[in-house]
């Protein structure tokens, strides 16, 4: 099946009772059992809930993954993965991570004994010699946030791979549509669903993709363990976003091209960062390991002056120094070259022409 044809009907098989198109919400805690001895494929929600179940497959397998689970947030999907690991145990973690998982590792895990080195992850060299004894895993975001750095997915995962520990990617930014880790040698992914998959800004959910049924078994005890999960009304919500996936990270990323060269073309921005610029560092690996560039762009301004005044412009306009990234201090931002200069842009679905015209105005002023 191909991409826009699973988006249709991967996760949505047709309702045998009644022939329904649309998933059904199975709104229950609890489900009726016929005999004690036989129990049905539901007994409790937290364990497992069709809806749910529904969506889980979808993104499975959109991810080309065997197991696929649904969190109630990002940070639940991600906080639950890193369950797997055990005090003492050490990952490696691509330095501009986005920060609310730098928050993460860096305070709770920090103390609970999980131990994260932080690397510029764009140098595999780097990432083979931040790996210790203790090392169970590489985390990493390509491209990443805000700095749009490409990691080189198929190098790291071998790596990995010949130490014997997992590599765990944050596909947030990119989809399944233009990028599938696993296919790449990854063993887990994670979303902030919130993101593009549901794409509509009205859920908050997370998911993580495992590549192999035995590291999604353990995934799954934790999810019904630490009981992160997503409700079966987000589910079907989730499930009616994405299947315009396609169309919309299509017209998104078209969006985002035009922006991009008029980006270009004024003095009073200093760079753009975004892996569809054949100068971009890291076009070459990006193009080889997804099917584009994405709508998550950076652009740094030519004085903070101009960086305070653009706040107002667009909701989908973001200031990482004081937002994503406020969790992390001051000279951590600094030392990864995130600036106060720095301004992220995920380009929604209006006109760009609209976005230009609401930008030039603020240049202008
Ligand atoms: C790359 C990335 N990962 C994870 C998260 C956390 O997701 P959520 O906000 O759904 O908890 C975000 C949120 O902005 C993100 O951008």
């Amino acid at each position: 099946m191909k991409f826009a044809t699973e988006l249709i009907h991967g996760g949505n098989p047709i309702d045998p009772e009644h022939g329904s198109l649309s998933h059904p919400i199975y709104l229950s805690s609890t489900f009726a059992q016929h005999s004690m001895d036989h129990f049905g494929r539901f007994d409790y929600s937290r364990s497992g809930n069709p809806t749910r179940e529904a969506l889980e497959e979808a993104v499975a397998g959109l991810e080309k993954g065997a197991t696929g689970l649904a969190f109630a947030s990002g940070m639940a999907a991600i906080a639950s993965t890193l369950l797997i690991f055990a005090p003492g145990d050490h990952l490696v973690v691509c330095e501009d991570v986005y920060g609310g998982t730098f928050r993460l590792l860096s305070t709770l895990f920090k103390g609970w004994g999980l131990q994260a080195t932080f690397v510029d992850a764009t140098d595999t060299a780097a990432i083979a010699a931040a790996i210790r004894p203790e090392t169970k895993a590489l985390y990493l975001e390509t491209p990443s946030n805000p700095l749009i750095k490409i990691i080189d997915l198929a190098a790291a995962a071998a790596l990995a791979k010949e130490k014997g520990i997992l590599t765990i990617v944050d596909n947030t930014f990119m989809t399944p549509y233009l990028q599938r880790p696993l296919e790449l040698g990854c063993d887990i992914v994670l979303h902030s669903g919130t993101k593009f998959l549901n794409g509509h800004s009205d859920v908050l959910c997370g998911f993580a993709v495992a590549r192999d049924p035995e590291v999604g078994k353990r995934l799954r005890f934790i999810q019904n363990a630490f009981g992160a999960v997503l409700g079966p009304q987000d589910c079907w919500l989730v499930l009616r976003g994405l299947k315009t996936l396609k169309v919309r990270m299509e017209e998104h990323q078209a969006g985002a091209r035009r922006i991009v060269t008029w980006l270009k073309e004024q003095r009073e921005v200093a760079k753009v960062y975004y892996p569809g610029l054949p100068e971009h560092p890291g076009y070459e690996i990006h193009n080889a390991q997804a099917s584009g560039p994405g709508a998550v762009l950076s652009f740094e301004l030519a004085s903070y002056e101009l960086t305070k005044s653009l706040g107002g412009v667009e909701s989908i306009l973001s200031y990482p120094a004081k937002m994503s990234h406020a969790a992390m201090p001051p000279a951590e931002r600094e030392a990864r070259g995130i600036k106060d200069t720095l301004v992220r842009l995920s380009v929604g679905l209006e006109d760009p022409e609209d976005l230009i015209a609401d930008m030039e105005r603020v240049l202008a002023r």
